[in-house]
């Protein structure tokens, strides 16, 4: 594509993304969550100045003995994942069109949604860090050099300046990152830690107002602009959905560390690849993708591409074995 359409197509999917305005703020008052309101990481916590807090701490520590190695690990990835908030705010504020006056005390609705979004998020990674730092099973420096280096790396997720791809790698991401949480909850459950399923499911509730307001965001796009939605979500998926915490490894001692920390997933069944194909054909479903009309031809052409990609992905699934053996991180 000539440096001249892509202009052209960033500027439209600007000037829409400006038209969302209204509705982003009524998102963040409607969806997101007073901080007088909500959930506090303290809630799930033993408090330090409870006199009885020898024993609170032993009993975390009891709860947390029958969680396995495997889950444990996931767990920890998870968390590492949520302590790269910085990287994904500053992601989010580079994007064109989203605080055109770059004044982070703009009234305006997508400036709004960036900061409480985040400021929601920032509760995941604080929560669990404090609890996995309580169960005394972690290596605590290991961790703390890996979300170091995670941080120093950054992240990208591919999607250019370009805000309908990267409102397409929201509703994706918080839906896997839902998914995640959910799986987790449910381990730690069976596992007999009820204070972690606990916390884990409160986490994916979260997880599942973001997801439902990002697919919002991108639904109104699909009504304003069918072809430059489909074709912005056809990019993204062509380069498919990088994980967020993909470089934690990398120029450190082990840069495996991410693959290791993705074959547990899958192998434990907390984040699998038939998720990955599961997301896709959910919102290829609720954006409609199959039934869109009108569109011009490569818009077409990235229809065709999308309707086909679920099936594809669940068939390279199914053919995928989990690994025999993996390798454990961040553990004592
Ligand atoms: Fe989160
Ligand atoms: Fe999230």
């Amino acid at each position: 594509m000539k440096s001249t359409e892509i202009n052209y197509e960033l500027e439209k999917n600007i000037e829409v993304i400006s038209q969302l305005d209204d509705l982003v703020g009524d998102a963040v008052d409607n969806i997101l969550v007073d901080p007088d309101k909500c959930w506090q990481p303290s809630d799930f916590l033993p408090d330090f100045g409870d006199p009885n807090i020898h024993e609170e701490i032993k009993l975390l520590q009891k709860r947390a003995e029958g969680i396995p190695d495997t889950v444990l690990t996931s767990l920890i990835g998870n968390m590492i994942t949520e302590e790269a908030l910085p990287s994904y705010q500053t992601y989010f504020n580079m994007l064109e069109g989203i605080n055109p006056e770059r004044n982070l005390l703009s009234p305006s609705g997508w400036v709004r949604w960036s900061k409480t979004w985040t400021a929601e998020e920032n509760r995941h990674g604080d929560l669990l860090n404090k609890y996995l730092y309580m169960t005394g099973r972690v290596d605590m420096k290991a961790v703390e050099r890996t979300i170091h280096r995670l941080l120093m790396n950054g992240f990208d997720p591919n999607s250019g300046g370009d805000p309908y791809q990267a409102i397409v790698y929201t509703s994706f991401q918080e839906r896997a990152t839902k998914i995640s949480h959910v799986n987790t909850g449910k381990l730690a459950d069976i596992a007999g830690d009820s204070i972690l399923g606990r916390i884990c499911k409160q986490i994916a509730g979260d997880e599942a107002r973001h997801e439902k307001a990002y697919k919002s965001f991108m639904s109104r796009i699909f009504e304003i602009d069918p072809s430059g939605a489909i074709i912005a979500f056809e990019k993204l998926m062509r380069k498919q959905i990088v994980m967020p915490a993909v470089l934690m490894g990398e120029g450190g001692s082990n840069p495996s560390l991410f693959t290791q920390f993705s074959e547990i997933t899958q192998k434990v069944g907390i984040y699998t690849s038939w998720d990955y194909a599961r997301i896709i054909e959910h919102l290829v479903s609720l954006w409609k993708i199959e039934a869109l009309t009108g569109l011009d031809a490569a818009a077409s052409k990235a229809q065709d591409y999308l309707v086909r990609l679920g099936d594809r992905y669940m068939r390279l699934a199914d053919r995928m074995k989990a690994p025999d053996e993996v390798k454990l991180a961040w553990l004592k």
